[in-house]
């Protein structure tokens, strides 16, 4: 039954060397140091393995505020549409790390058209411990390096940065750059994004995500106690073109502990 889901926001691994993008493997200095990505997200159900039949269409202002709408939606996760592993464990967790910065504002981009780098398309689920039940209204804090490997720690439009909340189908969705390789502990981390997700009735999680074809996910990781060889944290970004730009697509499927 197709229904319409507003997305109002208010505060709210062998896996290696394959397909990873040459501005990912930018070694910068990770010293701290936007606004949201004018344009439209149609995002289809074809890597989504979906059976659903549902269009994801967010379109962005362009500012700090989120207008984004899930049309048409055929089903929710507990109708296939994001079934998933056959095993059915809770999403790893991560470190923090040292650049998490709160009062993210709500929006669909984590940077500004100018932004430079390769586009980046995330969509996602939260789910329950039974990997069936999607999770309306998590809240999600998302931040991350840009294309160099460098965060942004002081700007007042908090680039690279943005609060999410899941809908009433436990998806959410958002756009960015592909975040770059930066050295650490004399070494280099993966390629990565911070999340932490929080809803009621569930245990918080902190994590990251890493991506298929990086050749720093452990054990190459510099970051000893970081999980960049768990499964569960690692995806695939599919690229597509678009009005002559790349973007990488990739989705996150999210289950929370009890
Ligand atoms: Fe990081």
């Amino acid at each position: 039954m197709a229904h319409r889901t507003a997305l109002a926001l208010d505060r709210r691994s062998a896996i290696r060397c394959l397909s990873f993008g040459s501005a990912a493997l930018a070694a910068a200095s990770a010293s701290g140091c936007g606004e949201a990505l004018p344009g439209t997200i149609d995002l289809g159900d074809s890597d989504l393995g979906s059976d659903a039949g549902f269009g994801l269409d967010v379109a962005l202002d362009g500012g700090s505020g989120l207008d984004a709408s899930v049309t048409d939606l055929g089903a929710g996760p507990d109708a296939g549409w994001d079934a998933g592993p056959a095993s059915c464990e809770p999403t790893a967790s991560d470190v923090t790390g040292p650049f998490f910065r709160p009062g993210a504002p709500s929006r669909a981009s984590l940077v500004g058209a100018e932004e430079p780098g390769d586009r980046l398309e995330i969509t996602g689920v939260v789910l329950d411990p039974d990997c069936q039940t999607p999770l309306d209204g998590a809240v999600i804090d998302v931040w991350q390096a840009d294309a160099e490997g460098r965060y942004d720690t002081t700007s007042a439009d908090y680039r690279l940065r943005a609060l999410l909340m899941s809908d009433a189908d436990g998806r959410f969705a958002f756009t960015s750059v592909r975040p770059g390789n930066y050295p650490d502990a004399g070494g280099m981390r993966p390629a990565h994004v911070h999340f932490t997700f929080s809803r009621p009735g569930y245990t918080p999680l902190t994590t990251q995500l890493y991506f298929e074809g990086d050749p720093f996910l452990a054990p190459n990781d510099s970051c000893g106690v970081c999980n960049s060889d768990e499964e569960s944290l690692i995806i695939a970004l599919t690229p597509e073109g678009r009005d002559g730009v790349t973007w990488w697509k990739g989705h996150f499927r999210v289950v929370l502990r009890s």
